[in-house]
């Protein structure tokens, strides 16, 4: 029986136990046995938990981590401080992390990889990065040969949607920047959405895992949504675009550069056609060409599967996959033990 411990218990953690509840057998049949929620932790000891069927819930993180064992445990809890620091405490015992915090590991990825792979274990964090696009583990396994020179697309849900709905129903800022967060889309401070923090760390966290090194972030700029104004949504519908939020990287000379802006997308790219709370991700390379992933980018259930994803993932872990950079390295350094005729 595995062990879990949930990290907050907002709208993502929220929505893990959910989707546990909603389809234990059949993540058990994927897992090969059976689980059970340890403990939660949160902050707030005056919200109502009363009606949680499953785990001990603590706002106490000395309680949390020496009455309760885990054989893994989930991170819900966003921002950098205390999730460091817990996220670190469980990797170093070799226990492994599931995570949905795109800041936390857009600022310290490289060391909680780190962490990971001293312990031996897995850091999972397919959450992090738009949704429920199974875009992380598709760059680290399935395209993990793929030469990737470029990668773009709409990395936030909640601006997408505020785009959408003021653009196409000429609806207010504040209006539907409320909804986003009734919704469970926004951040907890939604300044992160309005001034793309939040679409700047998933660009730093796919550079990583596209061109294999944690680059150079003052390397990627920045501008958030209020830089639109209404005459750049005129232009756009006299030109046949569409204005959307865009965060685009490249390798030049060796460097990752980026920007996350608003910007004109012609209207008959696949970005143009992306509405509501989705996101999109566009892979640019030889072989590849174009390739393109699109799907839901936030909220408890998308971000959820996400997790449980991971989880399963997690299981068929075998202490030993190749992380991203080292890939790199070796597409440069091939020596050929296999040759094809
Ligand atoms: P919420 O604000 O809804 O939930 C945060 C949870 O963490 C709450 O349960 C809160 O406790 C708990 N918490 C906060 N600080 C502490 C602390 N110091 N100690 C213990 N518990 C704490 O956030 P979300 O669920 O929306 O987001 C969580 C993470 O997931 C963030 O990293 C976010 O960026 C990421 N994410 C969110 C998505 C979304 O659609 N919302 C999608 C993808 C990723 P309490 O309940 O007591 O207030
Ligand atoms: N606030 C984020 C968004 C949540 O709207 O995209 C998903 O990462």
């Amino acid at each position: 029986m595995l062990k879990i411990g949930i990290l907050g218990f907002g709208t993502v953690g929220k929505g893990v136990y959910d989707r546990f509840h909603r389809t234990r057998e059949t993540i058990e049949r994927q897992l090969g046995e059976s689980f059970a929620i340890e403990a939660i932790l949160v902050k707030d000891r005056q919200k109502d938990r009363a009606s949680l069927e499953e785990g001990f819930v603590t706002t106490d993180w000395d309680e949390f981590k020496n009455h309760h064992s885990y054989d893994i445990v989930f991170e819900a809890i966003g921002g950098i401080e205390p999730a460091y620091s817990y996220t670190k405490h469980f990797l170093t015992q070799g226990i492994p992390v599931i995570s949905a915090n795109k800041k936390l590991i857009a600022s310290r990825g490289e060391d909680l990889e780190a962490c990971a792979q001293a312990g031996g274990t897995f850091y999972g964090y397919e959450a992090a990065v738009a949704g429920a696009i199974p875009i992380i583990n598709a760059l680290r396994a399935t395209l993990s040969t793929t030469s990737i020179d470029r990668v773009r697309g709409i990395l936030n849900g909640t601006t997408n949607y505020m785009l959408t709905e003021m653009i196409q129903k000429e609806r207010s800022f504040a209006d539907v920047l409320l909804e986003a967060q009734q919704l469970g889309y926004a951040e907890s401070d939604p300044t992160d959405d309005i001034e793309s923090y939040d679409a700047w760390y998933k660009l730093i966290i796919l550079s990583r895992l596209c061109f294999g090194k944690w680059g150079d972030t003052e390397q990627i700029t920045r501008y958030g949504v209020s830089e639109i104004e209404n005459w750049h949504v005129e232009v756009a519908n006299e030109l046949g675009c569409q204005v959307k939020l865009i965060g685009d990287a490249k390798l030049e000379d060796g460097e990752v550069r980026g920007i996350v802006s608003p910007a004109f997308v012609a209207g008959d790219e696949l970005l143009a056609s992306i509405n509501g709370v989705v996101n999109a991700v566009v892979l640019y390379g030889e072989d590849i060409d174009q390739l393109s992933f699109a799907g839901p980018g936030a909220g408890g259930a998308a971000t959820a599967n996400s997790m449980v994803e991971d989880f399963i993932l997690h299981s068929r872990y075998d202490g030993d996959r190749v992380v991203a950079e080292e890939q790199h390295e070796a597409k440069e350094e091939s020596s050929y033990s296999i040759v094809f005729v």
